[in-house]
């Protein structure tokens, strides 16, 4: 049984990814489903929605990235660069996964209990947290690398009508997961001195 601790450390962001997995699509679907299914969640409430997307539904995400981006580019400069950077990092990696939460189960805890109806969105939104990083650590513990992307809301609507999603699902976030074709870079970390306190 791997450390927890060392899961933990072992998880970065991934911006090399590749489609050397050794997964099918559908174990990984599984695995994902596994990470989200086990999460807790305001009142049990379960508003996060997970879709993984594989194969030509990938690539078809990152085309309506691309899609989406063009319009709003400062210039052709600065889209090549966008281009770059979303086919290298993120279409070139094995699959996304999307979050969403639906505001449907948010909006009826709200009217169930009123009393709580003030935190009902912050709390959805630190399930998003919980079940993103249930999933990327299942990811990294398998060995693969995965990054989280928020190009909502500019890709929301194109996202919903491609693959046919309820309205009430609104996109938090996009983790595209692959091979790990390079490693992370260093990062820091603020003094524990700084960050924590114990009182005993
Ligand atoms: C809520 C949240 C939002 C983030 N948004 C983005 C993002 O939009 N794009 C991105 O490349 N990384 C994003 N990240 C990744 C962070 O930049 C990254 O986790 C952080 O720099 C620490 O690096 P590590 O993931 O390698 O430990 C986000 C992370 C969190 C938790």
């Amino acid at each position: 049984m791997p450390d927890f601790a060392k899961i933990q450390e072992q998880r970065r962001s991934i911006y090399n990814l590749g489609k050397n997995v050794q997964q099918n699509p559908d174990e990984l679907f599984s695995i994902i489903k596994g990470a989200v299914r086990e999460t807790p969640s305001a009142f049990n409430s379960q508003s996060v929605q997970a879709v993984v997307l594989t194969g030509q539904a990938h690539e078809k995400l990152w085309e309506i990235a691309l899609t989406e981006l063009k319009k709003v580019a400062a210039s052709e400069e600065a889209f090549t660069a966008t281009k770059t950077k979303v086919n290298h990092s993120f279409a070139a990696g094995f699959g996304t996964v999307l979050y969403f939460t639906d505001t449907n189960i948010v909006e009826g805890l709200k009217k169930q209990a009123p009393a709580y109806a003030d935190n009902f969105d912050d709390w959805a939104e630190e399930a998003i947290g919980i079940s993103l990083y249930a999933v990327w650590l299942t990811l990294s513990n398998l060995g693969l690398g995965a990054s989280l992307q928020h190009y909502n809301p500019l890709i929301d609507q194109a996202v919903k009508e491609t693959f046919n999603l309820p309205d009430s699902w609104v996109l938090r976030g996009q983790m595209p997961f692959g091979s790990i074709e390079a490693p992370a870079q260093d990062k820091t970390y603020q003094d524990d001195m700084v960050r924590f306190m114990h009182f005993n």
